[in-house]
């Protein structure tokens, strides 16, 4: 009896070392998410606001990671080392969601540059930090760096473009997109190999477009751009119908998007 037990303990202590080579992909990979205050757990004490983050794991089957902070662009979340941090805990096989946009405007030539906006345009271009004179890139350039650091470690890259403020303000709809929705189909396109676009903003788009104007507006308590729990949640919900319908191609997520997810458009 003691020989076996011995020999079983010893064969499954070889299993397990079998069972973990460093490139095998996980069985069940993690979703971990890069992004703003639309996506981030919401800071708010008084719960008005929140992001879509927290609330995508109801609509996927497998663990979510939300990395997403508040007041961030590409830019910023490039210098603090933020992208790093999520190459530093991603395995092969996990799914990394990057979408930025919000906070990724402005010039950074001026002399008061706030550290977040990227230097226009879509390629290799730089511009100086009217501030501190750091270079600064565009936003293709921050996203595709850290798309191509996760594809390298095994993972695949989902860019998905920003959510929309609230397109019934004022009470007409509004479809025109920001041209980081552009830059981030853009940006997943020249990543090539292991990464993928999903128009997340066209999502929410169609669903603003059922929901209508007083419901739109009903989920934006405090500002234009920062939803309620409920518009948190309809974002989620958008996005993951976007991953079912495959909207802009096929992307990882979907072999784990929910059976009976809410159809939001
Ligand atoms: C994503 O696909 C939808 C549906 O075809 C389309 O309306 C939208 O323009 C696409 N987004 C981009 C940025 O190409």
């Amino acid at each position: 009896m003691k020989f076996t037990s011995e020999l079983c303990v010893a064969a499954s202590f070889a299993l397990t070392a079998l069972a973990i080579p460093v490139m095998e992909k996980r069985a069940t990979p993690t979703i971990y998410l890069a992004g703003d205050s639309t996506m981030a757990k919401s800071g708010a004490n008084d719960g008005s606001t929140d992001g879509w983050g927290p609330y995508l794991s109801r609509y996927v089957t497998v663990p979510v990671v939300n990395k997403a902070i508040g007041g961030r662009s590409a830019r910023s979340y490039s210098n603090e080392g933020r992208f790093t941090e999520i190459a530093n805990l991603v395995k092969s096989g996990d799914i990394v969601v990057i979408e930025f946009g919000h906070n990724d405007g402005g010039s950074p030539n001026s002399a008061s540059d706030n550290g977040r906006s990227d230097c226009p345009g879509t390629g290799e271009e730089t511009c100086t930090s009217g501030k501190d004179g750091s270079t600064v890139y565009t936003f293709g350039h921050y996203v595709k760096a850290a798309a191509k650091t996760y594809i390298a470690k095994g993972a695949t890259v989902v860019v998905s473009s920003q959510t929309p403020n609230n397109l019934w303000e004022g009470g007409s709809f509004s479809t025109s997109a920001p041209r980081f929705v552009a830059y981030a189909a853009q940006a997943g396109k020249e990543v090539g190999s292991g990464a993928s676009f999903v128009d997340h903003f066209q999502a929410v788009l169609n669903a603003y477009r059922k929901l209508g104007n007083a419901g739109t507006n009903a989920l934006y308590p405090k500002d234009h751009t920062h939803t309620s729990p409920a518009g948190a949640d309809l974002s989620a919900q958008a996005f993951a119908q976007a991953i079912k319908l495959k909207l802009n191609g096929t992307t990882p997520i979907a072999p784990y998007v929910e059976a009976g997810n809410p159809t939001v458009w």
